[in-house]
């Protein structure tokens, strides 16, 4: 079923029946639609239209609805460019943006728009409000939503986006970080942040000054369903800073998050599909995936056991999309973060060979970006480079960014070196592995191949260890933990073939 078409009867007729003066009159400062939902009904879409005249300079919407405190009904904004999906690849121009239940007002004008809501004109024709009821509790809530047109003159400059820069070079502090062999260094990061940009309590300059104070190379600025922080980051990470912030988003469906990684200018994410069902039916998050590695991004799998309704991942089960799922995420309890290891495991098992990332998921104190930190390998501080290097499986995870995690793998005989992430050639020998660290003095360190858990070892920061990989084995890879059997560190795999 395609949710998203469905329309509310009582909303179009609310629509019909409210709508203010004619054109001799003065023009209309609001109209006000009603309607009533039924937990039949629940996640259904309702899309409410209404006409911006000519002239208009603000719009004000606000909603309220009934049960507020044990009901839930999201809502968001699309304007004259329309609001429906003709193709998720593309996603549709006219998403101004969402909300969820976080805000009951918000206002666009040319100059100033709502953090949340995506800034640009106010242009007159029909406009659309989205109503979901995500929750009723109780028989039905009643909702209202009221626009209000507003025609003065708007000071100031009109809004225009300041995007952070996508390549900021390597200056001479990462150039000392140089790996000699390849070229490359292991920039420092976090796939997952949130700000006021949708539901966190942090600001953007907050997370950008925290991230400089944990010694981050870059982040991603991932809020849910909007671009609107990525729209405005430029103002809050200005080159000379160092700090690189990457435009991405949380698409968060109904049924699991995905983060989309490394798009472009001015581009959003469809999030209005539903799970496949293995008969085509419903190709949105194929599409809306292909979107993103259209413009040169990544796809990753968010926190796929967080245990909320629509957190738990259920859009695509074989994980035949993604290049990345999200293994370590600071939000959720440890167990949580277990399962999707094992999970991750056995879709490494299987022969995908995709990328264990981590998130911090920050939004509000005390969580902290950066914690855990993501490894990088990269060729210099780019976006471009970063979505190379999570593509390329060149990824380790440490719980502070201070903590490093250097394993590599010698072919023996051959002496073909390899590190991280890579796939190499063995012919049917026998290799060594090599662990080195800094940070993990006394923690274990778990050799895991295909089978399982191999040998554990306690580390020692002052003298890497060794040990032999038998012919035929097909992956190798590092967990870290600490005396309490907690996750301090986890490495991509090694591949042998
Ligand atoms: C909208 O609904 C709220 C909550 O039910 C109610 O308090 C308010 O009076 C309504 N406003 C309008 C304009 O109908
Ligand atoms: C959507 O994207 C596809 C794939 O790139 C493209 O062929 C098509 O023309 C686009 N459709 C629209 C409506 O922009
Ligand atoms: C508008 O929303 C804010 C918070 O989102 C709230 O504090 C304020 O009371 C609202 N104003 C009105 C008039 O509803
Ligand atoms: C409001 O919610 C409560 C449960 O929290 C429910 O018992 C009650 O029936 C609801 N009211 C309506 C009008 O549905
Ligand atoms: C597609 O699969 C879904 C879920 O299995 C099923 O409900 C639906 O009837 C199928 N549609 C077609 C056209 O086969
Ligand atoms: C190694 O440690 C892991 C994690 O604590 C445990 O599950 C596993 O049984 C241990 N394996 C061996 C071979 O000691
Ligand atoms: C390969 O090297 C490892 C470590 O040096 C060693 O344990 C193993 O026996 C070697 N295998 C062969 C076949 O030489
Ligand atoms: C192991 O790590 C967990 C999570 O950070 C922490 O709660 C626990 O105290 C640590 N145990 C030790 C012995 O440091």
């Amino acid at each position: 079923m395609r949710l998203w078409t469905l329309f509310s009867l009582a909303a179009l007729a609310a629509a019909c029946a409210d709508h203010g003066p004619g054109h001799d009159a003065a023009p209309k400062d609001r109209d006000t639609f009603t309607g009533r939902l039924y937990p039949s009904a629940v996640a259904e879409y309702t899309y409410i239209p209404f006409d911006v005249p000519g002239g208009t300079t603000s719009i004000r919407v606000s909603y309220a609805y009934t049960n507020a405190t044990s009901s839930k009904v999201d809502i968001g904004v699309f304007d004259e460019r329309g609001y429906e999906i003709e193709d998720a690849r593309n996603a549709t121009t006219g998403f101004r943006g969402w909300s969820f239940n976080l805000l009951r007002n918000f206002t666009f004008t040319p100059a100033e728009t709502t953090p949340m809501y995506v800034g640009g004109p106010v242009a007159s024709g029909t406009w659309h409000v989205l109503v979901v009821n995500t929750q009723i509790a109780g028989s039905y809530v009643d909702y209202n939503v009221t626009v209000e047109y507003g025609y003065e003159a708007i000071a100031g400059p009109r809004f225009s986006a300041q995007y952070a820069a996508s390549d900021l070079g390597l200056d001479a502090g990462r150039r000392a970080r140089l790996d000699s062999g390849d070229g490359l260094v292991w920039l420092r990061g976090d796939f997952h942040v949130h700000t006021t940009y949708s539901d966190g309590s942090y600001t953007p300059a907050q997370q950008v000054e925290h991230a400089v104070q944990q010694g981050l190379d870059f982040y991603i600025s991932t809020e849910h369903n909007s671009r609107s922080g990525n729209d405005v980051m430029g103002a809050f990470a200005p080159d000379e800073l160092g700090l690189l912030v990457g435009r991405g988003m949380e698409v968060t469906t109904r049924f699991g998050h995905w983060q989309a990684v490394g798009l472009e200018a001015g581009q959003t994410v469809e999030w209005r599909y539903g799970p496949d069902g293995g008969n085509g039916t419903d190709t949105g998050y194929a599409d809306a995936a292909a979107q993103v590695h259209r413009a040169g991004g990544f796809v990753s799998v968010n926190h796929p056991y967080m245990p909320c309704k629509e957190c738990i991942w259920n859009l695509d089960a074989e994980f035949k999309y993604n290049d990345a799922i999200e293994i370590w995420n600071d939000g959720v309890e440890q167990e949580i973060n277990e399962a999707a290891i094992a999970l991750w495991q056995s879709l490494l098992v299987k022969g995908r060979r995709i990328t264990g990332l981590a998130g911090s998921d920050s939004h509000h104190p005390p969580s902290m970006v950066g914690r855990p930190c993501t490894r990088v390998k990269a060729s210099s501080l780019s976006t471009a480079a970063v979505v190379e290097g999570v593509k390329r499986r060149r990824v380790y995870i440490a719980e502070q960014s201070d903590m490093e995690i250097d394993f590599t793998v010698t072919v023996n005989g051959t002496g073909t070196l390899a590190q991280t992430g890579d796939a190499v050639e063995t012919n049917g020998k026998s290799a060594t592995a090599r662990l080195a660290t800094s940070g993990f003095d006394g923690h274990m360190a778990c050799f895991i191949t295909e089978k399982g858990y191999l040998l554990n070892k306690t580390v020692s920061d002052s003298e890497p260890l060794s040990l032999g990989v038998a012919a035929g084995t097909e992956f190798l890879r590092v967990e870290l933990r600490n005396s309490t059997g907690t996750y301090t560190g986890l490495t991509n795999p090694i591949f042998f073939e």
